[in-house]
């Protein structure tokens, strides 16, 4: 299975601005994780975030579509990137209490991508 990363560059230099790692999920017909996404701080807020998501979901609609998951933190630091999962159509589906630590839950979202969507 192991992991797959799409890179957003640009310029002649191919400097990176952005990066999503994904992977199928073991022991599922057709669900994929979304393991990290990260797009460099100066750049952040300018669309590059929602352009590695759209070429992820692409991709993912091209092999048949299916679930994508993300796992992220309830600490407010990452509010920012529970507002950008939301606002690209991905709903919050699970949270566990107290998961990292205390007062830091795991809060699970997903999206379901349909084949040639
Ligand atoms: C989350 C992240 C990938 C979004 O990428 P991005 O290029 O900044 O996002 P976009 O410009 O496409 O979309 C902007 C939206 O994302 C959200 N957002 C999250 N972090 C943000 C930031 N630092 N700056 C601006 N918007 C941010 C906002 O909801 C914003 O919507 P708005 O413009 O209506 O306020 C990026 O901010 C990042 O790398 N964050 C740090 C790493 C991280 O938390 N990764 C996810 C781990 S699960």
């Amino acid at each position: 299975m192991g992991y797959e990363a799409l890179v957003l560059v640009t310029g002649e230099t191919e400097q990176p601005l952005g990066y999503v790692c994904f992977g199928k999920t073991p022991m599922t017909a057709f669900t994929y994780d979304l393991y990290w996404i990260a797009v460099d701080p100066e750049t952040q807020g300018k669309g590059v975030g929602t352009r590695l998501l759209h070429a992820l979901e692409a991709l993912l609609r091209q092999r048949g579509g299916g679930n994508v998951r993300v796992e992220t933190s309830s600490q407010e630091e990452y509010d920012g990137t529970v507002a950008f999962y939301l606002r690209n159509g991905y709903e919050t589906v699970g949270r566990i209490s107290q998961f990292y630590r205390e007062d830091d839950d795991l809060i699970i979202l997903c999206k379901r991508l349909l084949a040639g969507e």
